[in-house]
């Protein structure tokens, strides 16, 4: 029987995004049903007449696949259930964006998004019974039951690269060079990128530093004949005082930002090494899919579509042990992971001599 399903990304964006769209596009077409695009995730929802447009499956054969972002738009702010007005005030937009949702005539909805979309589009979900499947995508891979979700490995390779480039200068002017990340109160960007980028100090929200410890590493180095240091840091590192580094952008909105400024001056006074800084940010979130992402994206867009054809609702797609499966949702979304201490990961970077600030 034909169908016609709706697809919205939801939160920040990522590499990969396009490729997911592409892949349930192209499935649904084989299967003769019809996509619909909610454009800006649930914000389209908002509009009269909601903002969509049908996607031409003819429209994903060139190069959508490759491109960064996502055709569709999306946000990562205002919870509809709490939703910030012109006046200062909050409201209960929910109703709306269900009435939106019910006006597409959809027969289901696929959501890409990460816990904290997904929290919002399965109360959603619940409230307008509306059978949602979900899609796992964030740089930041802090969502439970899936051991990647679309975005993480595009990010992990720009941070490699970004050592990459720091590395031959630093060398070249005899400097420790920090290089702050994203990954919000998780540390596998920085964990990841760290070990495969030859960091020789990685600090994740999840291991507690102290700044002797840093410096002392720091002069190991310069003692083995080497002039320069790379250090990787997360940006959720608190201060040792336990501050959060915060940035406030215009409307109040914060954000994790400036960590690595705050290490590089103590650590500048405390070694007497000639330290700098980079923010990578956004470059993070804003590259051609890798090949991983791409796969892992296509893996998900198939898999989603046939969860609904198979009528199984209320479900994310995830990756265990090199396969495709299906979670539920609420505990996806429940298992929120972090670096886990005792895992491979932190037991190579500690095996290969690589300080995490607390040995
Ligand atoms: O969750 C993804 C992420 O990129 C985080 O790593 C980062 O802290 C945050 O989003 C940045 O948000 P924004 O795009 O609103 O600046």
């Amino acid at each position: 029987m034909s169908k016609r399903i709706g697809i919205l990304t939801s939160g920040g964006d990522c590499a990969g995004l396009n490729a997911a769209i592409r892949a349930v596009v192209h499935r649904a077409a084989l299967l003769g049903w019809e996509t619909v695009g909610i454009l800006n995730g649930t914000a389209g929802l908002l509009k009269d007449p909601p903002g969509c447009r049908v996607l031409d499956p003819n429209e994903f054969n060139g190069n959508v696949m490759r491109m960064g972002g996502t055709i569709l738009g999306t946000t990562n702010k205002g919870n509809p259930f709490a939703f910030p007005m012109a006046d200062g005030s909050s409201k209960d937009l929910s109703g709306k964006i269900v009435e939106g949702f019910k006006a597409l005539k959809l027969d289901a909805v696929i959501g890409i998004g990460g816990d904290g979309s997904f929290a919002i589009l399965k109360k959603l979900a619940d409230q307008g019974k509306i059978n949602m499947v979900g899609i796992p995508k964030t740089i930041d891979n802090d969502l439970g039951m899936t051991e990647s979700s679309v975005g993480f490995d595009t990010a992990v390779a720009v941070a490699t690269e970004a050592l990459d480039r720091l590395q031959p200068t630093a060398a070249s002017h005899d400097r420790v060079m920090i290089l702050e990340v994203m990954g919000r109160d998780a540390g596998h960007i920085a964990l990841s990128a760290g070990i495969a980028g030859g960091a020789d100090i990685i600090l994740i929200p999840e291991v507690k530093y102290s700044l002797d410890k840093i410096a002392a590493k720091i002069k190991r180095v310069k003692e083995t004949g080497r002039n320069f240091a790379l250090m990787i840091v997360s940006e959720a590192v608190k201060t040792p005082e336990g501050e959060k580094s915060m940035m406030t952008y215009h409307g109040g909105e914060e954000r994790y930002g400036g960590i690595g400024h705050y290490l590089g001056t103590k650590l500048a006074e405390m070694t007497g090494s000639e330290t700098r800084v980079t923010i990578l940010g956004h470059v993070q979130r804003g590259s051609s899919p890798t090949y991983n992402d791409r796969l892992l994206a296509s893996a998900f867009g198939v898999k989603a579509v046939d969860l609904i054809k198979e009528g199984k609702y209320d479900r994310m797609v995830a990756w265990q042990n090199r396969q495709v499966v299906d979670v539920a949702i609420e505990d996806a979304i429940k298992a929120y992971q972090v670096v886990d201490l005792k895992g491979t990961l932190v037991q190579t970077a500690r095996a290969l001599g690589i300080s995490l600030g607390d040995e």
